[in-house]
């Protein structure tokens, strides 16, 4: 699996990590064996870079990967970068969420994902979303002390603005910045990748499949009760039918070339800019081995120009999140 690098001067991680996140919620039933069974094999392939968050399942996110990090030993919490996240607070079986950025939430926060990651630091905290009504410099400022204990390795900012990062950078380096990055939602294009490409920070791309649906292989009348999918709105209604479209152009961009839907999206993405990581999510061995190959995938600068084309913003119909889903985005 080739290589990048977290942030200036950081690790070395894999040009495609793994999002976890689907292992414990939001995209159907959990299954644990499964789960852990996608780890291992991400190993194998040379993923070394696990993305999740404490919200996730309300802890049990973490709590997997502990468990899968506890049976591998010291040798695998050496192989493996951990980043984890704070700030999103929500009521067990609810959507809707609040946000905190406070200095005591955050060292509680921390001190829980330590506990439940099983380790003694976290690689890169990441602050989840951001809460306006504190400054970024004290937010920062907490996360940097984190640092300086030793519990925390790099730090990042999720779903934060350009001038935000300019601010937060300042007080302490940000080692990454998380927010949703595909063919479908390219609003980190026109400022973000370039202040990122500037500072030496690493953009990681979320949702790099758009949430399955580039794939292809997903469609909203099979989701089960409960997935977040059903009320998204480029899911339902019309939103649906038109970005599908786009979806059988994309499908018929990849068979042309022998590849699947996911590694073309992906590949598109590594193709972008040399600072950006994709952590698809995947529960599954098979799906995990098909986005690994995407790390052979090179596409040319036509190819990334048709596809940039194929998914221009006036094309893609439906906001990315439910309103309740926008609380702390910038
Ligand atoms: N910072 C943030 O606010 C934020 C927000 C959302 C997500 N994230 C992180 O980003 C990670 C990835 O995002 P995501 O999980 O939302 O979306 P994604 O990676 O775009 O898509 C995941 C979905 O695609 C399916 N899938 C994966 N590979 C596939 C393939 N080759 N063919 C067909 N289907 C495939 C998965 O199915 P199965 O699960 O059934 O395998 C899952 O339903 C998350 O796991 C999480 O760690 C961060």
């Amino acid at each position: 699996m080739q290589q990048r690098t977290l942030g200036a001067g950081g690790p070395a991680i894999s040009a495609i990590g793994l999002g976890c996140m689907g292992m414990s919620e939001f995209y159907g039933a959990s299954d644990d064996p499964q789960s852990l069974a996608t780890l291992e094999r991400a190993l194998e392939l040379g993923i070394n870079f696990f993305d999740t968050a404490d919200t996730y399942g309300f802890g049990h996110n973490e709590s997997l990967l502990g468990a899968w990090l506890k049976a591998g030993g010291p040798a695998r919490r050496q192989q493996v970068v951990i980043a984890s996240k704070f700030g999103i607070v929500r009521q067990p079986g609810k959507y809707e969420r609040r946000i905190d950025n406070s200095p005591a939430y955050i060292r509680s926060a921390c001190d829980a994902s330590l506990q439940r990651l099983g380790v003694e630091t976290i690689d890169l905290y990441y602050c989840h979303r951001r809460n306006p009504e504190v400054p970024i410099e004290e937010t920062v400022g907490a996360m940097a002390q984190l640092v300086h204990a030793g519990k925390v390795q790099q730090i990042g900012l999720s779903e934060i603005s350009p001038d935000t990062l300019r601010r937060a950078h300042a007080v302490h380096p940000v080692a990454a910045v998380q927010s949703e990055y595909s063919l479908w939602s390219r609003d980190a294009e026109a400022a973000m990748l370039p202040t990122c490409a500037e500072l030496g920070i690493t953009f990681v791309a979320y949702s790099p499949l758009g949430r399955a649906f580039l794939t292809g292989a997903m469609h909203t009348e099979q989701l089960a009760e409960g997935d977040f999918r059903k009320h998204n709105p480029r899911f339902v209604g019309e939103a649906e039918i038109s970005n599908g479209q786009l979806v059988a152009e994309l499908g018929r961009f990849a068979s042309a070339r022998g590849l699947t839907n996911a590694q073309v999206a992906l590949a598109w993405l590594l193709g972008k800019q040399p600072h950006v990581v994709p952590i698809p999510g995947t529960r599954r061995v098979a799906y995990l081995e098909q986005n690994a190959g995407a790390a052979e995938v090179l596409l040319n600068r036509e190819e990334i120009g048709e596809l940039d084309r194929m998914f221009a913003a006036e094309r893609v119909a439906g906001a990315r999140y439910p309103e309740a889903g926008m609380a702390g985005i910038e």
